[in-house]
């Protein structure tokens, strides 16, 4: 169990099955982009440690860029995105694959593939470690998926609660008072 601020999170996921995870992701991702040179955008914060161990494991030419965003508070997203640092490469004509941590609504990946798409790239999909399938409100497709989770509020593993248990080297449950 790990408390943060006022909740109680329980086990979820272990680093072992995490990143036992993110290597087939990786696997699949060399075999996929095999010749070509994409250039990977990480969505900030939540994504950065997914990120990290997906991308040491790609044996590929490519570049790394990120953007930030932001549209929960709390436990709740709150509909609206929040683009706090923006994309400065020019993917026109270029192979993107955007890393996220978790799919949740939709929103935020749907508003941030119809800005993506309206720069011309190649080719266009996402890589997120997590998806909650039952939230989904918004038209998006996962290329690549780590986990599908029902729909409860997790965190570590670069998921925060209110910015606090992002370091956490698993991913853990909200646990419902009884
Ligand atoms: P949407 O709803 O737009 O949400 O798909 C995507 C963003 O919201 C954050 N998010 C979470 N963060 N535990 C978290 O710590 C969760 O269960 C959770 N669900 C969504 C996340 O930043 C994601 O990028
Ligand atoms: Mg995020």
């Amino acid at each position: 169990m790990v408390t943060i601020l006022d909740k109680t999170f329980g086990p979820f996921l272990s680093q072992d099955d995490i990143e036992r995870r993110i290597g087939e992701m990786a696997a699949q991702i060399n075999e996929d982009y095999h010749g070509k040179t994409p250039i990977f955008i990480v969505v900030l914060n939540g994504a950065f440690l997914f990120a990290s161990e997906l991308l040491k494991r790609l044996d590929l030419s490519c570049e790394v860029s990120f953007v930030r965003l932001a549209s929960y508070e709390h436990l709740a997203s709150t509909g609206t995105v929040r683009e706090i640092m923006g994309l400065q490469e020019d993917i026109k004509d270029r192979d993107v694959v955007v890393i996220e941590d978790i799919v949740d609504t939709g929103l935020t990946m749907h508003q941030l593939l119809q800005q993506l798409q309206s720069k011309q790239p190649s080719s266009l999909v996402v890589a997120t470690l997590l998806h909650k399938p039952e939230a989904l409100v918004a038209p998006v497709t996962l290329q690549y998926a780590g986990f599908e989770i029902e729909n409860k509020f997790v965190v570590g593993y670069g998921l925060d609660y209110d910015g606090l248990g992002r370091n956490l080297n698993a991913i853990y449950v909200l646990q419902q008072p009884s």
